[in-house]
């Protein structure tokens, strides 16, 4: 049997309410298939507008097996391409970031302008037309601060991605921010894994006691039931709406990406081990009002955001392999907020620093278990692990249409 048709009929026949079968988390072609269903054909987050400040910055990046690069035109635009040469495959840019008037290819300098048109070949004869030699582009997308780029020939319509993200994000002004630091793990799992954790809180508690000091545990803070019907939810909710920040719980109807404002605990105001502020200069002049807790925003298969009151985290998760799965967080602050001054480094990084290591371990020890010719699919908890199971859904429908190519519905929609 061909691996779609065993993927369809696996995933039509799936437990509900029950972890995923062992090569959903172990098997190359299994991963093969979610690089080709998902992640070469959907929205996926990349970085910020702020990480390409200015004409000619750029950023690169690796999905599965393309290599992409990320530009700002001289006309203020951000562009996506290939990044790779098309006079023979090079890699135009090497480094994860940089600094470009001109796009130069090191191997024989064929120079591309920053909208990707083919600026000049050297010795290719007088009837080469440049014209056709383009960088070829990559769709790209830019809402409230934050890069998405599909690598698809034709794009899913990004229109309600952008209508439901920006009213949330906006306020944040995460576009005029700068990333104070950032840094990257690998977590030796399917990037599934490191989903499934961390869209729930049931792990927090024992694992978390950094994070737990300001987080809530409850699942009506990370999972998708109950929220409204929670007070102290409600009434953040409606002493922040009226601020004028937007932060009821909103989800798109297939489930693949949300946003919801949610209290921290106990007047904490910020990811911290006393909850307060790690950033003295507030992130957003138009945030009139303290104790904001975290906009909460996820947008499947690539991040996952925290928008606090003094900073923000965003976190980018890419495959790697079948197995591995590379997670970035970058922390963001006021562009005019001064190192040293306003924050340090240790205190606005150290919550999320031992919690991504924690993270890493559970999900390694996941990856170690579930390689066991001994494991099957376990039942998740129905009052902690909505969040999960509102993933596997999502997972297994967004496969199953794009095997069979119509629509299922999620049925656990908040
Ligand atoms: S491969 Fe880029 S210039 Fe030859
Ligand atoms: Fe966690």
């Amino acid at each position: 049997m061909d691996i779609h048709n065993q993927v369809l009929r696996q995933l039509r026949n799936r437990r509900d309410g029950f972890s995923l079968e062992q090569p959903f988390y172990i098997d190359q072609d299994y991963y093969q298939l979610d690089l080709e269903m998902i992640w070469y054909r959907d929205w996926l987050f990349i970085g910020h507008d702020c990480e390409v400040a200015k004409p000619g910055n750029y950023v690169t990046l690796q999905i599965g097996d393309y290599p992409v690069l990320v530009i700002r035109g001289r006309d203020g635009e951000i562009r996506a391409f290939h990044n790779t040469c098309r006079h023979r495959g090079h890699r135009v840019c090497t480094k994860d970031t940089g600094s470009a008037v001109r796009l130069v290819c090191p191997y024989h300098q064929w120079t591309y302008q920053h909208d990707g048109s083919l600026m000049s070949a050297r010795h290719m004869g007088e009837n080469f037309d440049k014209s056709q030699y383009g960088l070829k582009p990559v769709h790209c997308r830019s809402v409230a601060g934050y890069i998405f780029i599909c690598l698809a020939q034709e794009a899913p319509d990004f229109a309600p991605v952008h209508a439901m993200l920006e009213p949330y994000m906006v306020p944040h002004r995460l576009s005029e921010a700068k990333v104070a630091h950032q840094n990257t793990i690998i977590e030796k799992g399917n990037w599934k894994l490191v989903w499934e954790n961390n869209r729930e809180c049931y792990h927090c508690a024992g694992n978390h006691p950094e994070l737990c000091r300001t987080f809530p545990e409850a699942p009506t803070a990370t999972g998708v039931q109950g929220a409204a019907d929670d007070p102290v939810i409600a009434e953040h909710w409606a002493r922040c709406e009226s601020a004028g920040l937007p932060s009821e719980f909103v989800m798109s109807t297939d489930g693949q990406y949300r946003v919801a404002r949610m209290p921290l605990i106990e007047g904490a105001e910020s990811y911290t081990m006393t909850g307060k502020r790690a950033v003295g200069r507030a992130l957003s002049d138009d945030v009139k009002i303290s104790h904001i807790g975290t906009m909460l925003l996820f947008h499947y298969p690539s991040t996952w955001n925290h928008l606090l009151g003094d900073h923000a985290i965003s976190f980018r998760v890419t495959p790697i392999g079948p197995e591995e799965t590379a997670v970035t967080t970058k922390w963001l602050v006021h562009k005019d907020a001064v190192e040293g001054v306003d924050y340090t480094i240790e205190e606005l990084t150290h919550v999320w620093d031992m919690t991504n290591d924690q993270d890493r371990q559970i999900v390694e020890e996941n990856a170690f278990g579930i390689r066991s010719p001994a494991y099957e699919p376990g039942p998740y908890s129905q009052a902690h692990e909505g969040g999960v199971m509102q993933f596997v859904e999502w997972y297994s429908n967004f496969m199953i249409n794009r095997l069979q190519g119509d629509q299922a519905k999620l049925s656990v929609v908040a």
